[in-house]
């Protein structure tokens, strides 16, 4: 029914007004009718996503900045840009053992010591929810990505990992032939923005891990495979700009959400379906990470467009910290060019005629690890990790209670910096995990794939093999520096992202 029709028709037989109406006033009141709707509506589609900003605190517990609602408004404005500084105070002022909060863009964190991350790392996600904090950040009620599915963290463990051996000998194939094709030539000292070049190097590896030779070399897949994340954290920060009223209403004009990401779905599909129905249609087996989908998926999941879906998470989480991680550690073998030599020695006594590491080798590469590890333990890609939203309260061992409705986080980058657990730990100390590997207490801590605080990825044995099959077959190519005068620069922190700051290198291909 539209407006005009609604004054139209009630005009010749309103009732109140014994036949004669007053337009004027009909226009008025339907205006207001209509307005009055339009703003119920929006409240009731954004209602859900203005509450989670409402979160509940523990009294008692220090708070960053001060805990009166205006000084809390004032710290959480500057968690954008000093959120480092600010987990810093509240773990020096705690010594690293209580939970503190820190108000920030999303609402007070709760900032919680170690022992409790043990605690709390078995807890069911449906009460200790990670995928809840991806989906606060990247605004999933509106951008729609990052599926609740467990599928992807659950066949990265039972599937992945396992079939390494039979996967790594392929994806050091990939990167060989992807370095030569997405680097330029080189011959001479030349000035390379490194990181777009292995966005795409890292992205084909992966992919030929995911989908073979089939998926890593269909370029508009390893586009959408690297553009995923990037689209939805645009979409995200701009949803994030806009008054939460009026969300509903304009989101759907916001060029990401309309275009970019319903692209990346459907190329996405493009790729993987037809792969998929190859191998219905030939009964063709195939190790990678596709199949291992294919065949763990249950009832709901196991339509094709589904698992192309999946892939698409498993881009999104894989891509960009894996070459933020090696990003910054060319920056690093940079900075300290003494590393590049001890890299090549390892390697060179491991690799095979095809300038492959082979299975069961990887571990030899002890210093590598640990100059991995220490540029990680310096430039994590975020800094504070762990993060969680809590669907119920939680009681913990030490009668702690985190209220339902807390986002917690674990501060690594601050316990990465903790005199206690790390010596001169503002020095870039690169074979210090290598000599901490002899102290017993700390063994199980001191490799680059360990669980703690820096990493609890799902993907680390792969990240790790990754990771170092690409360093091999860099430095066995290449040559690298920094430009003259070019130093290191400190990663930024951005709310929780710890950004890396890009700057050209100069690579040269070696005359082997
Ligand atoms: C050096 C590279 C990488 C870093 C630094 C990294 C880091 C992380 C971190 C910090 C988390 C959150 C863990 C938590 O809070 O419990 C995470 C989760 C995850 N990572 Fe990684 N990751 C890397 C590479 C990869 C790769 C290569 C894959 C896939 C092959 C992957 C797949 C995942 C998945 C599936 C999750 C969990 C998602 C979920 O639980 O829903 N990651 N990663």
């Amino acid at each position: 029914m539209s407006f005009n029709g609604i004054v139209t028709n009630s005009s010749s037989s309103n009732p109140v007004s014994g036949g004669r109406v007053d337009l004027s006033e009909w226009v008025t009141l339907n205006y207001a009718i209509s307005f009055i709707l339009v703003v119920v509506s929006l409240i009731w589609a954004s209602w859900p996503a203005a509450l989670s900003k409402s979160k509940p605190m523990v009294p008692g517990v220090y708070v960053v900045g001060g805990s009166n609602k205006n000084e809390m408004k004032a710290t959480a404005k500057r968690f954008r840009n000093e959120s480092k500084t600010l987990i810093r105070e509240g773990y020096n002022h705690t010594k690293g053992h209580e939970p503190f909060y820190v108000p920030s863009n999303l609402g007070p964190r709760l900032i919680i010591p170690t022992r409790y991350m043990e605690e709390l790392k078995s807890a069911p996600m449906d009460k200790v929810d990670f995928v809840g904090t991806v989906h606060e950040v990247f605004e999933f009620d509106y951008t729609g990505v990052v599926h609740r599915s467990r599928t992807v963290p659950n066949t990265l463990i039972s599937h992945l990992t396992p079939n390494l051996p039979k996967i790594m000998p392929e994806v050091q194939d990939e990167l060989k032939v992807a370095i030569h094709e997405e680097f330029p030539p080189c011959d001479d000292w030349t000035e390379v923005e490194i990181m777009p070049c292995m966005s795409r190097v890292i992205t084909r590896a992966t992919s030929r891990m995911a989908g073979g030779k089939a998926l890593a070399h269909d370029p508009e897949w390893v586009t959408a495979a690297i553009s995923y994340a990037l689209t939805a954290f645009n979409a995200s920060q701009k949803i994030k700009s806009i008054p939460w009223l009026v969300r509903r209403l304009v989101a759907p004009w916001i060029s990401e959400i309309r275009k970019d990401i319903p692209w990346c779905f459907s190329v996405a599909a493009r790729a993987a379906i037809p792969i998929l129905e190859h191998r219905e249609r030939t009964g063709e087996d195939a190790t990678d990470f596709l199949q291992f989908l294919k065949d763990n998926t249950k009832d709901g999941e196991r339509e094709n467009s589904f698992i192309s879906h999946l892939l698409l998470m498993m881009a999104f989480a894989s891509t960009h910290s894996s070459v933020l991680t090696i990003g910054a550690l060319i920056y690093d073998l940079c900075a300290y060019p003494e590393l590049v030599d001890i890299v090549r020695e390892e390697y060179e006594s491991i690799v095979d005629k095809d300038g492959n590491i082979p299975v069961g080798e990887f571990n030899k590469m002890v210093k590598t690890d640990s100059i991995m590890k220490e540029s990680q333990r310096i430039s994590p890609i975020t800094v504070l990790t762990f993060e969680r939203i809590f669907t119920e309260d939680k009681t913990l061992r030490d009668g702690f209670t985190i209220p339902a409705g807390s986002q917690i986080g674990v501060p690594n980058f601050q316990i990465g910096m903790d005199p206690n657990f790390y010596s001169n730990p503002e020095k870039f100390d690169p074979l210090r995990f290598e000599k901490l590997r002899n102290d017993p207490n700390r063994a199980n801590k001191t490799q680059f794939v360990s669980a703690h605080a820096q990493s609890m990825s799902f993907g680390r044995q792969f990240m790790d093999q990754e990771c170092k099959a690409f360093l091999v077959k860099l430095l066995t190519n290449y040559d690298l520096k920094f430009k003259d005068g070019q130093k290191r620069q400190p990663n930024v922190p951005f709310n929780n992202q710890y950004v890396l700051q890009r700057v050209p290198i100069m690579i040269k291909r070696r005359n082997l």
